[in-house]
């Protein structure tokens, strides 16, 4: 019987920790949706990756979660949106976004002087996917990327305010400081857990964009017209898997999103991803 609700779970993956940046905005944005988190811990990072595995992962990743019952997949990752966006697209059978189209939107709406950074892992900078995106909502912004290599280890260390970091940070966004640039985006899920880092080395001048919470209204849009709702009064479940160390995870993803108050979580489940 067709019923205008759906009760199944969004799905919501990145190679790790950062991803639960997004999982935090979508959980915020929509409280009543039942969420389940994949986090790829033993293959962290995609960054360095080549276009044609990170594609693979994408894939499998997305199909382990589909087995679940997901309803709708949210590529809460840079490097597997710009790389396997598009393979998903043509493979899903249920809705899929990913955050570089939303973080570029609101980078395009926020720049005034139209220059406009982005950080990101090696191979989304690679890609070009920022640059493309950006120039084709406004031929006039022009882009400055960088790939920030070190910084997705920092965050997956949870050394989010750590004076090796700032070292870190200072040294590696040494090249945008000249630039001229009023907008950041920050082009990995991983980055915002540096972002009072980011924003202390960049300056006040400097926006930071985090697509974090553009994907969680970009979803929000979707609910509805494109995806049915969770039925109203519902008790949603926030479920996180991880297929690698699932301690280490579950101590930096209740730090981090303060799950105390949030409730709903399940323990930190240790996935295979092979059939
Ligand atoms: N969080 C991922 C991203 O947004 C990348 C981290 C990695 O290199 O795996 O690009």
């Amino acid at each position: 019987m067709d019923t205008p609700f759906d009760p199944r779970p969004i799905g919501i993956f990145d190679s790790g920790i950062g991803g639960l940046t997004v999982l935090r905005a979508v959980a915020q944005r929509l409280p009543g949706e039942s969420l389940i988190y994949l986090g790829d811990t033993a293959r962290v990072p995609y960054g360095s990756k080549s276009p044609r595995t990170v594609a693979r992962y994408t894939i499998q990743v997305a199909d382990f979660l589909l087995a679940r019952g997901i309803k709708a997949l949210v590529v809460a990752c840079n490097t597997a949106s710009a790389l396997g966006l598009e393979a998903l697209g043509r493979h899903s059978p249920v809705p899929a976004l990913g955050v570089i189209l939303p973080g570029a939107r609101l980078a395009a709406g926020t720049t005034r002087n139209r220059q406009v950074g982005i950080i990101g892992t090696r191979s989304t900078i690679a890609s070009g996917a920022y640059p493309r995106e950006l120039t084709a909502l406004d031929s006039l912004i022009r882009s400055h990327p960088l790939a920030c290599p070190l910084f997705v280890p920092l965050a997956e260390e949870g050394w989010h305010h750590h004076p090796a970091t700032r070292l870190i940070a200072t040294e590696s966004l040494q090249p945008l400081m000249a630039a001229g640039i009023d907008t950041l985006i920050l082009g990995c899920t991983h980055y915002p857990l540096l972002a009072p880092v980011i924003a202390e080395v960049m300056g006040p001048e400097v926006t930071l964009i985090d697509s974090a919470r553009a994907v969680a209204d970009a979803l929000a849009g979707r609910i509805g017209p494109e995806i049915r709702p969770a039925p109203p009064g519902a008790r949603p479940t926030r479920t996180l898997l991880a297929t690698d160390v699932p301690d280490r995870f579950e101590e930096v993803a209740r730090r981090f999103l303060e799950l105390e108050e949030s409730g709903g979580l399940e323990r930190v489940e240790m996935v295979d991803l092979q059939p």
